[in-house]
């Protein structure tokens, strides 16, 4: 007889795959197809997930000796984890089409039947793979707005963050988790090896109005605009901890958890900054929202900017509340 996993690991919280089917339940605005769509993410990065915990063992150390459109040099796990996520979305009929950081235009797959288009940082904090430091996925999904049955455009996947139906990202960290948001709230996962599912251990996350901790690249701080610089004077001033993981997804759980803010400014090395706008911003920017925190270039809120190109970098200021407003207070 086959064991529930319960009798051999007491106290699981409910799996990921039934919680998404009662949230739907609770809330009938969620789109039926995002319980699969969502499953379908978390299935894809188990095997990044095993890849991730035997590294060196598996040869996966390393460049590969390309760029990628945005001219950053893709290291294996990069590609490995694109393929892994394009190839399990392919396989489901709710999504005709996705765009990653990773690839320079929009793949799109031979039905073209599915209404639901998907945005992928398969891989963030690429510099941390080889350091065996944390690294995380990025995902958005958004509806396609042209006809099902007809090819996709451009205008389906160029749509603001607003747009998204759902949002979340996936931590290799200490514990690998899985956080999401269908937009009620924000919910996070632990991935249990031992039974090779994620289960519920954040329920209804909330980011603390203030936080105690800052991530910027100090490096760059003579080149950083001088609202910047006074920011992080007044950061050091008032007693903050400097956190910078070197990768956005480590930074961001940490103050969704803990507090803080994540500070990516426009430099001359990159005037609108590193970070891309539909590819990784777009998704925290969502779930930092349901969680009660804000996420601003600057000058708007990251979910109402229009994006132009599916590349496009924006500067980004995300995390608690009451910390990023007192950065946009400074910014001239
Ligand atoms: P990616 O690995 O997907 O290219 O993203 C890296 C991002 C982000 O995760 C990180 O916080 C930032 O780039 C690091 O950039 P710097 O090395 O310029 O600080
Ligand atoms: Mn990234
Ligand atoms: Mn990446």
């Amino acid at each position: 007889m086959q064991k529930n996993p319960s009798d051999i690991i007491p106290d699981l919280g409910p799996s990921l795959a039934q919680f998404l089917q009662e949230e739907q339940q609770q809330f009938p605005d969620i789109h039926k197809a995002l319980p699969p769509i969502l499953r379908t993410i978390a299935a894809a990065s188990k095997p990044i997930n095993e890849v991730v915990r035997k590294l060196g063992l598996v040869g996966m150390m390393g460049g590969q000796g390309t760029y990628n459109f945005s001219g950053d040099a893709q290291q294996k796990l990069d590609m490995t984890a694109h393929d892994c996520f394009v190839h399990m979305l392919a396989t489901i009929k709710e999504v005709c089409a996705v765009v990653s950081e990773e690839e320079e235009t929009i793949i799109t797959f031979p039905n073209n039947y599915g209404n639901y288009v998907i945005a992928l940082d398969p891989l963030d904090g690429s510099s941390n793979i080889d350091a065996n430091a944390a690294i995380g996925t990025i995902f958005s999904v958004y509806q396609r707005c042209s006809p099902q049955y007809t090819p996709v455009q451009q205008e389906d996947v160029l749509q603001t963050g607003e747009k998204q139906l759902a949002a979340g990202y996936i931590l290799y960290g200490t514990s690998t988790i899985f956080v999401y948001t269908a937009c009620h709230g924000v919910h996070g996962f632990t991935y249990e090896p031992a039974v090779g599912a994620f289960f519920l251990t954040h329920q209804g996350m909330q980011m603390p109005h203030d936080g105690v901790s800052y991530a910027i690249n100090d490096g760059y701080f003579d080149i950083f605009p001088g609202y910047i610089q006074r920011y992080i004077r007044r950061c050091r001033r008032d007693g903050y901890t400097a956190r910078y993981m070197g990768a956005l997804v480590a930074d961001f759980h940490r103050h969704l958890s803990q507090g803080g803010i994540y500070l990516y400014p426009p430099t001359h090395k990159n005037p609108e900054g590193r970070l891309r706008l539909m590819l990784e911003c777009n998704a925290l920017a969502c779930v930092a929202e349901q969680a009660g925190g804000v996420a601003s270039n600057g000058q708007q809120a990251i979910l109402t900017i229009q994006p132009q190109a599916i590349h496009q970098r924006v500067p980004l200021y995300i995390g608690s509340k009451n910390m990023v407003q007192a950065l946009l207070e400074k910014v001239v």
